[in-house]
């Protein structure tokens, strides 16, 4: 389902208001507006900086500072790849390079028919089998090229 601007500012303007008077309101508020829509649409950025008396830079800082939200709606798929230190001693790096060749996009990247976002996470508490993986929320261990294949090719 696709909202008109005019809807995404609507309910944008009633998460704002459900956090008035919180004291370090702006990440609640991301987080809210991320849940509302799946992604932190552009549109709302000067409406959160007017509220919260901040710049859109300061925003859109924050924003970019975490990596959980999301400036695009992301695609049916999440698949996330470990970053972390044990991970790349196992051969993560090649895990990733091949992802992205595979899917054809880089990090925080949807491929073009909409199916898989690809993203970076750091530790997934699943060293031990690293290099680690999650498809939708699903922890995969032990990751290397051909079972990242069966991953994509089970979700495209
Ligand atoms: S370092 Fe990758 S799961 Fe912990």
């Amino acid at each position: 389902m696709t909202l008109s601007t005019t809807e995404i500012l609507a309910r944008t303007e009633e998460i704002l208001t459900a956090h008035d008077g919180l004291e370090g309101p702006l990440l609640p508020i991301l987080h809210a507006i991320q849940a509302q829509f799946g992604y932190v649409p552009r549109d709302t950025l000067p409406v959160i900086a007017k509220r919260l008396n901040l710049s859109k830079a300061e925003v859109h800082g924050v924003m970019s500072f975490y990596h959980d939200f999301r400036e695009d709606p992301a695609g049916r798929h999440i698949l996330k790849l470990c970053r972390a230190e044990a991970c790349q001693s196992m051969g993560g790096d090649r895990v990733a390079a091949h992802a992205q060749k595979a899917l054809g996009i880089e990090w925080h990247e949807t491929t073009r028919d909409g199916q898989v976002t690809l993203e970076p996470i750091f530790c997934l508490g699943l060293c031990a089998c690293a290099p680690a993986a999650m498809i939708d929320g699903k922890l995969v261990g032990r990751v290397d090229e051909a079972r990242l294949d069966t991953i994509i090719a089970g979700v495209r």
